[in-house]
């Protein structure tokens, strides 16, 4: 087995090189992201490169630094794969991403196993493809890949793509000798009761059926029909490894009272936490201090960038709250920064890592003047 942390979900170097040191490698799919693992001291050589744009430039980083595998995801890439390795005299390990056409069941914006998805081969052309891939001269065929989706909350949907490439799979082995199958990422975290899911007793009081899914119940649920094929497996998860382990804080600015509604106003933002924005996602908030002795308030939490959209949460019922007092958006260690943008020129946050009782800054909060660093006043607009 081999853990790939698909490192779209927290690139923080800190992240890269505590899982770096536990022995883990990458699921990587940038330059950029590539240059993170090289910066982080990560190993490229068990790490992956997925996506389905792979540029020029990006496909020579990745041979350089001699990654693990390219998990290819259509036929031209393949051939530019070829093309490029050739140029640099290297063969090219690679991986096809077949797209197993299953119903990952999760938000349709994080769906990627459905043929009407842009991602993988279809299951029905990846001999094919195989084929082509065996004619190349500078493509050296390691293994094969799929990924169905994310925030999966039940291991059935990954049961039933694994049963459905299995076949093919085998095929593979007996033809082209491939030594891996990645199963991709996608388990799922606890968001509603996020804090409470970290306790012992949160998990023991939820009847069997209404367990999230747990790396126990995945493996249990895996292991069985991928033990026989004897090949090296890869995980790829991204959100299940740092999701609950990253808070989002922010101060309360204002309580504003309005016509039948109150809106909470923090100075956290879209642009730090898109999710709820872009997938309706729920975000568990809790204030710092609880003070069970306080009223309840209903009020929609937002953030102060100017549209509507930039809303964390509707109707939410909470202890009342005021100017400056603290509140964490929980769950937000898993694309949260790493999807943050710079909308209203809000520069992006700072990043603490905390470890038991020590905690460090690891990414300083932006400044003004780095922000507009790269920008100028052209010339014929100087008056
Ligand atoms: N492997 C591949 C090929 C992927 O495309 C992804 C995620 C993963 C692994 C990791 O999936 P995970 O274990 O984190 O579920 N921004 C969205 C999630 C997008 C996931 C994209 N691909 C969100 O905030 O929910």
């Amino acid at each position: 087995m081999q853990l790939c942390f698909a490192m779209k979900a927290n690139s923080n170097l800190a992240i890269l090189r505590l899982f770096s040191n536990l022995g883990g490698a990458f699921d990587l799919v940038s330059g950029g992201e590539l240059t993170r693992v090289l910066a982080a001291g990560g190993s490229t050589s068990r790490s992956v490169f997925a996506g389905v744009g792979k540029s020029v430039a990006e496909i020579k980083l990745a041979l350089e630094a001699g990654v693990y595998g390219f998990h290819v995801e259509s036929e031209p890439e393949l051939a530019r794969i070829n093309h490029v390795a050739g140029q640099l005299g290297r063969k090219a390990p690679i991986a096809i991403r077949v797209n197993p056409d299953v119903d990952a069941k999760t938000h349709a914006k994080i769906t990627t196993g459905k043929s009407d998805n842009k991602f993988g081969i279809p299951l029905k052309y990846a001999a094919a493809a195989y084929e082509a891939a065996a004619k190349y001269p500078n493509i050296e065929i390691k293994g094969v890949q799929m990924h169905i989706g994310s925030q999966l909350t039940s291991a059935a949907p990954f049961v039933e793509a694994v049963k459905k490439v299995i076949p093919f799979v085998e095929q593979l082995k007996k033809l082209y000798g491939i030594t891996y199958f990645s199963v991709g990422g996608g388990i799922g975290i606890v968001y509603e009761d996020a804090l409470a899911s970290g306790d012992a007793a949160w998990w023991s009081s939820k009847p069997e059926g209404e367990r999230p899914l747990t790396p126990e119940s995945y493996g249990a649920a895996l292991a069985p029909l991928l033990a026989p094929l004897g090949l090296k497996i890869l995980l790829e998860p991204g959100r299940f490894l740092v999701g609950n382990a990253g808070v989002l804080l922010s101060r309360v600015e204002y309580l504003k009272r309005g016509s039948g509604k109150n809106f909470l106003v923090v100075d956290a933002a879209m642009n730090d936490l898109v999710r709820p924005a872009m997938y309706e996602a729920y975000h568990e908030v809790v204030p710092l201090v609880r003070d069970s002795a306080r009223p309840a308030m209903q009020a929609d939490i937002v953030g102060p960038i100017c549209e509507s959209g930039d809303c964390f949460a509707k109707d939410r019922t909470m202890q009342t709250l005021g100017e400056g007092e603290l509140v964490a958006f929980m769950s937000a260690g898993a694309y949260g920064y790493t999807m943050a943008s710079r909308y209203n020129t809000r520069p992006a946050p700072a990043e603490v890592l905390v470890s038991g009782s020590r905690f460090e800054l690891v990414n300083a909060r932006e400044n003004f003047d780095a922000m507009l660093a790269g920008e100028k006043i052209p010339g014929f607009l100087k008056t």
